[in-house]
């Protein structure tokens, strides 16, 4: 029988096997793992890894020094691996890591550039999105290009009890061809290939965490075309409202980049994105894997 604390003691038949040494990132949310080399851990911590993640929601781990290989394989530890629905921007061989960047090597971008600048939650275009995302700090900028994550479960509780009634079984209109086709970066029609490949798909506007039944809000920004039964108008500016709530300081933990940082979150239960930098000045280059997720219910 195993059990484990919020810090990641692996207990095994009542004795503790792993001891991760961990703090949280901000007070009651996300998790720092600290003293850990993942290219070289073993069976138990990795296993303690997970559930400190399952626990926490958001987890980060510096000064990693990973090959692709080994990028892959922890994160498949996690899960199913989901390549991009865009295969230009991923490492040779590699289909499952998508890059983020600002970087031109022989006059050609080698990943997507401010791709996540706006609220949102990945993938949520799909029927299963996201679960889970990590991201690798290949080159960070010195000042901004921070990581913004939102804990979309203490937001949800905030909520006044009038709003949480209104908005209680609403459902979501999420589309891949919208999203593309009014982002501002990225920008681009879909072709009709692509248009067959991405039928739009329904989801709640509260989802319940799989594991364990926590409430979230389940945002993202530029994906969420329609709230059903509701005029445009009104369903956008509800989303708006939701938005601008759980992305309040209070509920954010803002991630400064070094090289070497894995940051991974659960997209079940937080919301993201990036901030701004001066990218004639500086250059960002990100790995990004996904786990498969459920269906939001
Ligand atoms: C993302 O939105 O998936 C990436 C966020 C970032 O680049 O920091």
């Amino acid at each position: 029988m195993q059990n484990l604390d919020k810090n990641g003691v692996v207990e095994l038949n009542g004795q503790a096997t792993v001891t991760l040494d961990t703090r949280e990132l901000k007070p009651g949310f996300g998790v720092e793992i600290m003293n850990v080399d993942l290219a070289s851990a073993d069976e138990e911590t990795l296993k303690a890894i997970i559930d400190t993640f399952h626990r926490n929601g958001v987890m980060l781990i510096r000064n990693q020094h990973l090959t692709p290989d080994e990028l892959s394989a922890f994160t498949a530890s996690f899960g199913e691996l989901e390549s991009n629905i865009l295969k230009q921007f991923t490492v040779p061989d590699h289909p499952e890591i998508y890059i983020l960047s600002n970087k031109v090597v022989d006059g050609k971008p080698i990943g997507a550039h401010f791709d996540g600048v706006t609220w949102h939650t990945d993938a949520t275009y799909l029927e299963r999105p996201a679960m889970t995302t990590l991201l690798y700090g290949i080159e960070v900028p010195p000042e901004e290009g921070d990581t913004l994550i939102a804990d979309a479960v203490g937001a949800f509780n905030a909520l006044p009890m009038e709003t949480k009634t209104k908005i209680d079984g609403l459902q979501v209109l999420h589309s891949y061809r919208y999203f593309t086709e009014t982002r501002e970066y990225g920008r681009r029609q879909l072709t009709e290939q692509e248009k067959l490949d991405t039928p739009d798909v329904v989801h709640p506007l509260i989802r319940k965490h799989p594991v364990d039944g926590r409430k979230a809000l389940f945002l993202s920004t530029g994906a969420m075309q329609r709230v059903l039964g509701m005029p445009d108008e009104e369903g956008r500016a509800l989303i708006k409202k939701l938005a601008d709530f759980v992305t309040q300081d209070r509920f954010i933990y803002r991630h400064k980049w070094q090289v070497g940082d894995i940051l991974m979150w659960d997209d079940r239960c937080t919301v993201h994105r990036a901030t701004f930098y001066d990218d004639k000045k500086y250059t960002r280059v990100m790995y990004r894997l996904w786990v498969k997720g459920d269906r939001p219910f």
